[in-house]
């Protein structure tokens, strides 16, 4: 059974993530990516598949093609930059066929993303709840009462303390906290079926990090939202991921279920990112959001 298209609020949608018989929204197979500048292979063979309420996370040290791996997704790779083999289908369709006009239809109803710097992407001199409420006016022809309403809606669901206040705020009033969380509210405005966050929380100081995590592991219960998370921490991934994807110099070292890859890493460099982290707490993760594999096979082997 796949889960509906629209789904409702009903927590229980988590619990298909990435069961296999749930429907596909991102496929990528063997996907390389090349600066026809340079003449250097950047991103060297991703393949993952990505399930309707599914969390995928990508964890590496910098440089090592995560965010590129990420705007190959989104059709928004650098000039000189581009897929140079490999293919992307999201929600079935091959993404290299689209039109700028297609794409244009795509991003944000289908698929969105947050980035690091939330300022950067916002207008400094218009009220933030109009940015959103444009977004919904533009995208989804509503009248100004109503794209007014929603956004306040949306910016309760992102948990802002008095939507009314912030939404009549400008860039510069908010936190850094509070501005990514306009962000995802701009993001889930049109309901997508996948949301990248791309370091969506690297900026922020543990505290807010954390609530923002949590933020979109409910957004995910609640709509049946696709999640891919991109972070340097695995701590962070560990939180919210099904599925790690761990990535050095352009291509994946580690792949597979997320407590696989946290108890038993295979690959050296998984285990120095496990290693590294432990002082942070990781232990505390794997206790509580990770479910140790199963114990009993191994004792009757
Ligand atoms: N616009 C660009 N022009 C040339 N090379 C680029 C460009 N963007 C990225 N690269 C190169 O591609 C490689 C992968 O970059 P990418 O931004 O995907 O890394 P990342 O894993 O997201 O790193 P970080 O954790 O620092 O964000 C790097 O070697 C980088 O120098
Ligand atoms: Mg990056």
């Amino acid at each position: 059974m796949t889960a509906p298209v629209n789904p409702t609020a009903n927590p229980a949608l988590s619990t298909t993530a990435n069961e296999p018989d749930s429907e596909i929204v991102l496929d990528l197979k063997n996907v390389t990516i090349h600066d026809d500048v340079a003449d250097n292979e950047l991103v060297k063979g991703v393949s993952f598949t990505l399930r309707r309420g599914g969390v995928l996370g990508i964890v590496g040290e910098s440089g090592s093609g995560k965010s590129l791996t990420c705007r190959a997704i989104l059709g928004i790779l650098p000039k000189h930059i581009e897929v140079s083999g490999g293919s992307i289908d999201l929600l079935g369709r091959d993404v290299s066929s689209l039109t700028l006009k297609e794409w244009t239809g795509l991003r944000g109803t289908n698929i969105a993303a947050v980035f690091q710097d939330p300022g950067s992407y916002l207008n400094p001199s218009i009220r933030v709840g109009k940015q959103v409420q444009e977004v919904l006016r533009v995208k989804q022809h509503l009248g100004r009462r109503e794209s007014r309403l929603r956004t306040l809606e949306l910016f309760e669901a992102v948990r802002l303390n008095d939507p009314a206040y912030v939404y009549q705020q400008y860039t510069h009033e908010l936190s850094g906290g509070m501005l990514q969380r306009v962000l995802i509210a701009a993001a889930i405005a049109l309901e997508p079926d996948v949301l990248i966050a791309d370091e969506a929380t690297t900026a922020l100081d543990v505290t807010v990090q954390a609530e923002i995590l949590d933020l979109l592991g409910e957004l995910k219960a609640r709509t049946g939202l696709s999640l891919i998370v991109v972070s340097h921490d695995l701590a962070v991934v560990a939180q919210l991921c099904d599925e790690v994807l761990v990535m050095k110099d352009g291509a994946v070292v580690e792949q597979g279920l997320t407590r696989d890859i946290l108890y038993a890493p295979k690959h050296e460099y998984a285990k120095l990112l496990i290693a590294e982290h432990e002082q942070y707490g990781l232990e505390r993760y794997l206790d509580s959001a990770v479910p140790e594999p199963e114990q009993q096979e191994l004792d009757y082997a």
